[in-house]
């Protein structure tokens, strides 16, 4: 893999033909790219979190298989057998990381539109430009989803304050640019209240222990001049219980059909923190971040992930900081129970509770889009 250097927020450089990720374990104090070849490439990069985010992960390794598919000088096969090379490579994407289902979505949806481009196509190159095609909307089309979920959200959070003019919020991970194809969802709120002059601040959390907060969260603040604060993990119910966030906003990797939320680890933390504090939670994502096969949260699969990340610092980029022999548990996700949730933001509007208390997803998308 080759590298270039550049200024950038943009995670994801794509130019038919060609890709590259932006390595997000060097962020902030160095930022470069790597160039990405192919499918094998695109799943490196995602397991070893050069690129990471629920949409980013899953935009991102549909390009890298369009862009191995570009550079096949020829294909030794049927249009259908180039349906089932692309199905294959695709499956194998999705092994990649486990808990996010926009990755999966993203790879269902391709995989339908390759096995129809194969049932009219009579020659295998037809396959792979509707794959490229497709996979090329995909990235097209998250920034404006991410500038409605901001903009939906902001209406929303600013209509339900109590008594103040402007908002303070606090978020956790990185849900920005970085971990989309630019905008971003939680951190789209974010900087859609900003840009309406209705933030107060910005706290981010450190979100140990790979610091997606510190290091990328943080980085985009400053890059944007948004009043921001960090904070530590562990200092979160402190600032709630000051009075000082009008409201919580995360992002999610699963949404249950009833709601309950798979997100970075510490976000069940943080609700039960808002919930004790009278103060508002709100997940923000995606409609492709909805996994309606699943009722609750219980079967979403939490990826497990190396002890290096606590064992040393820089979420296991740098040097040992724990001591030798301690085992570990290192649970990248958690799962956070509708009950504790407020709002879900998506790109269609903000779905709240029905009189029953509880979310009605299934039948909020069957209302604004007939399916999905
Ligand atoms: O392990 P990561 O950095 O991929 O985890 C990311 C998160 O948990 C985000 O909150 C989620 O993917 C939404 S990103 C818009």
């Amino acid at each position: 893999m080759e590298a270039e250097s550049s200024n950038s927020l943009q995670s994801i450089r794509y130019k038919r033909g060609r890709l590259q990720l932006l390595d997000q374990r060097r962020l902030p104090l160095e930022t470069l790219y790597l160039d990405i070849h192919g499918a094998t490439d695109g799943w490196e990069a995602i397991r070893d979190m050069v690129v990471r985010g629920a949409p980013a992960i899953a935009i991102a390794a549909a390009l890298s298989l369009a862009v191995e598919v570009s550079a096949l000088d020829s294909f030794n096969g049927s249009a259908a057998d180039a349906a089932s090379f692309l199905s294959n490579k695709l499956d194998y994407l999705v092994s990649s990381r486990p808990t996010a289902v926009n990755l999966s979505d993203a790879a269902t949806k391709l995989k339908e539109i390759v096995m129809k481009a194969a049932s009219s196509a009579s020659e295998a190159k037809a396959v792979f430009q509707a794959y490229i095609e497709a996979s090329e909307v995909m990235l097209e089309d998250d920034v404006a989803s991410n500038k409605a979920i901001g903009s939906y959200g902001a209406s929303f959070i600013v209509q339900h304050l109590k008594d103040s003019k402007k908002v303070s919020v606090l978020t956790h991970c990185n849900t920005g640019s970085l971990a989309t194809a630019g905008y971003g969802t939680a951190l789209g709120v974010i900087r859609s209240l900003h840009a309406d002059g209705l933030l107060e601040s910005a706290y981010c959390t450190e979100t140990r222990p790979f610091n997606q907060g510190s290091r990328l969260t943080a980085f985009e603040l400053v890059h944007d001049n948004i009043p921001a604060t960090l904070i530590a993990d562990s200092a979160a119910a402190a600032l709630m219980k000051a009075g000082r966030v009008n409201a919580v906003i995360v992002g999610a990797d699963r949404v249950a059909a009833n709601g309950d939320t798979a997100n970075k680890i510490g976000t069940y933390s943080l609700a039960l923190g808002a919930m004790h504090h009278n103060i508002p939670f709100y997940v923000a994502a995606p409609l492709t971040s909805i996994d309606l096969s699943l009722a609750s949260g219980q079967d979403i699969v939490i990826e497990e992930r190396s002890s290096k990340e606590l064992l040393n610092s820089r979420g296991g980029l740098g040097e040992q900081v724990a001591a030798s022999g301690i085992s570990v548990w290192n649970p990248a996700f958690d799962i956070t129970p509708a009950n504790l949730i407020s709002g879900i933001i998506t790109e269609k509007g903000v779905i709240t509770k029905t009189k029953l208390d509880a979310f009605d997803i299934k039948g909020y998308v069957e209302k604004i889009c007939g399916g999905h």
